[in-house]
């Protein structure tokens, strides 16, 4: 039997790394491909069974989204609530927004600028079936150069994580953290004990860490293509080469149906 489980999108912060186009728009709005990238967000939080949703943005372009996605019927949502982030505080500061809306009920936190090639239901699911700490998504990262703008996690011989590190200079793993989160409603607690980071936000990357500490952390390995199209100018024109060629977001198709033309590689594996 699953949880119900809620689902919380972050699309707030400056976007600064994609000046000057988010002077005039939000991040969130710039299209991948077809769509508004937060739309393929949105698709990968459904696709995952999750349509009780918060969108969380900020700025002065906020008003958008309402005009984009109206109550969220139109793109499988039952039930869609907005919150604003005053000043871009960091991705744990947007989560605690959605305290109220979240309540009791694990939740799925997914950055609006991460996409994905397949669908992110396995993890999903096996959080909700059993819906107590934290748990992650990795994704296999080669460069050097690419991990130093992610949290990479570092792993003991048994390959637990035993810390995450955050923007490392010398990265202690070839995997990056997704912005791909599940947490118990716990989460909300962990959130107020927070210091700023020297950036000045509330690290989501401190979250981990504490639920880490805990011994309360579990994690699965993505399949397929990931990518934060908010990192730099190029890593957004990567993500919509790879959209405009191969989509986003394809469902896990079972062999038993019998339908041999999919690849069935699954959406995630757990490794850990
Ligand atoms: O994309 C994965 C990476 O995302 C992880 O590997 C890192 O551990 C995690 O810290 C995060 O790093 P970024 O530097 O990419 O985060 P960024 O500041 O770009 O924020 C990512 C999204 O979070 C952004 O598209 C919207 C949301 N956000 C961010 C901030 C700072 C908010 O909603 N409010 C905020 O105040």
């Amino acid at each position: 039997m699953l949880r119900a489980m809620k689902g919380v999108i972050l699309a707030g912060g400056t976007g600064s790394r994609l000046h000057p186009l988010t002077r005039i728009t939000n991040k969130h709005l710039l299209p991948i491909y077809d769509r508004p990238m937060v739309n393929c967000c949105i698709e990968a939080v459904v696709g995952a069974g999750i349509t009780e949703i918060m969108v969380v943005t900020g700025g002065t372009h906020a008003g958008e989204f309402l005009r984009l996605l109206g109550n969220g019927h139109e793109y499988g949502i039952d039930r869609l609530s907005y919150g604003y982030q005053e000043r871009p505080g960091g991705i744990a500061e947007a989560l605690g927004l959605a305290e109220r809306f979240v309540g009791d009920d694990p939740v799925l936190v997914m950055l609006a600028d991460n996409i994905v090639e397949r669908s992110i239901r396995r993890m999903v699911d096996a959080f909700r079936s059993d819906p107590h700490g934290a748990r992650i998504l990795l994704t296999p990262v080669e460069e050097d150069a690419h991990l130093r703008h992610l949290g990479v996690p570092v792993f003991d011989d048994g390959g637990r994580i035993t810390a995450i590190v955050e923007k490392p200079d010398d990265p202690p793993s070839h995997f990056g953290v997704t912005g791909i989160y599940c947490y118990d409603a716990g989460v909300f607690g962990v959130i107020p004990t927070l210091e700023p980071s020297g950036r000045g936000e509330l690290e989501i990357t401190d979250v981990n860490n504490h639920y880490i500490a805990e011994g309360l952390m579990s994690y699965d390995v993505l399949d397929g293509f990931w990518g934060d199209a908010g990192e730099s100018i190029d890593a957004y024109y990567v993500v919509n080469d790879f959209v405009r060629v191969h989509g986003v977001n394809h469902a896990d198709v079972d062999h038993a149906d019998g339908d041999d033309a999919v690849d069935d590689r699954g959406g995630v594996d757990r490794v850990g």
